[in-house]
């Protein structure tokens, strides 16, 4: 008798502990970017964590991890395509080996304004068509970061096109970048993110290209002295999410995670110009010479180059052409 009470009440206790007990943990979804926490990108993850949180944060629990403390871009991606990373902002560079539509970005001069190129990349439609082809390929594109305007800088004055012949240059992965730096009469040198500094550091290269928060975050301004307005790319990180988690989500769910990277990159593109003029000054303290040159005798060298790669990889005419609109 007294055993088959204490069983009655054991089964009591499971059921009332099944009804108040949650019926499902959290999901914990990761995010990893290689940037400080002063970058715009940062800033946006954590619009990107708050909206997803808002809505779903009974269900969804959302950890930025900065500075690239998960990985490389490289790494990083690996593990997203795996979804042992769920999102991750990458340099559509970094894309175009995997997918060749991402080369449509590092066409040199494909923007006449850095206005252009924001609304671009701004363009759902154009989202939509990175999309097509994503799918099968481990990773959605869900929007784009600016990552603004591509500059040469090196431990020696650029001032014409001609400062830059025979010197090594770092380059991020892609055929484009590597066509245009010959083009350029340059050598390029690929290489991760990550990498450049040391590199810088010990003398393997010349210089980089970057944008002006390269300077100061990640300290090429220490090495770097001079920084010269040439403006040859404008290349947007994406932020990328794992094809497995996205497509494991209900329809609303989805819709609250893509809204969450339209508000993101809202956000990004609005802190950028302030965080690049801060990091002007911040470079000038560290002694960097911000150094104008004739633009169009850079862009004149590599110009033809346009001809060329849209005839090489037609994945880009579709895009090539809606850029057009925004000129
Ligand atoms: C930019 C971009 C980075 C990228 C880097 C690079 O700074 O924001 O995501 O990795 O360029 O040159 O590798």
């Amino acid at each position: 008798m007294k055993l088959c009470r204490l069983i009655i009440l054991s089964v009591a206790m499971l059921f009332l502990f099944g009804l108040t007990a949650p019926a499902y943990a959290k999901i914990t979804v990761t995010v990893a970017h290689t940037h400080v926490e002063t970058h715009p990108q940062h800033k946006a993850f954590l619009v990107f964590k708050n909206y997803i949180e808002n809505e779903i944060g009974d269900r969804f629990e959302i950890q930025i991890y900065p500075n690239g403390l998960s990985g490389s871009n490289e790494q990083v991606f690996s593990l997203v395509k795996l979804n042992s990373i769920q999102f991750m902002a990458i340099s559509a560079s970094l894309l175009e080996n995997t997918s060749k539509q991402y080369a449509i970005f590092s066409v040199p001069y494909l923007f006449r304004s850095e206005e252009a190129y924001e609304n671009f990349i701004r363009d759902p439609e154009v989202i939509a068509e990175l999309q097509a082809e994503e799918k099968k390929r481990n990773f959605r594109p869900l929007s784009a970061f600016t990552a603004g305007t591509r500059n040469f800088y090196a431990s020696f004055p650029i001032r014409t096109v001609d400062d830059l012949k025979d010197r090594n240059f770092r380059v991020q992965l892609g055929r484009n970048n590597g066509l245009m730096m010959e083009a350029f009469g340059a050598n390029d040198y690929v290489m991760s993110f990550r990498d450049v500094y040391p590199a810088l550091k010990r003398g393997v290269v010349d210089g980089a290209e970057n944008n002006e928060l390269a300077l100061v975050d990640q300290k090429h301004g220490e090495i770097c002295k001079y920084y010269s307005y040439d403006g040859h790319q404008m290349i947007p990180d994406m932020l990328i999410g794992s094809e497995d988690f996205l497509a494991s989500l209900s329809p609303e769910d989805y819709e609250v995670f893509k809204a969450a990277a339209m508000e993101a990159q809202r956000v990004e593109i609005r802190e950028w110009k302030t965080r690049v003029k801060k990091a002007i000054k911040q470079a000038e303290e560290m002694g960097v010479s911000f150094i104008k040159v004739d633009a169009e005798a850079f862009r004149n060298k590599v110009l033809h180059l346009h001809d060329s790669l849209l005839t090489d990889n037609p994945s880009i005419r579709k895009l090539y052409v809606m850029t057009l609109k925004y000129q």
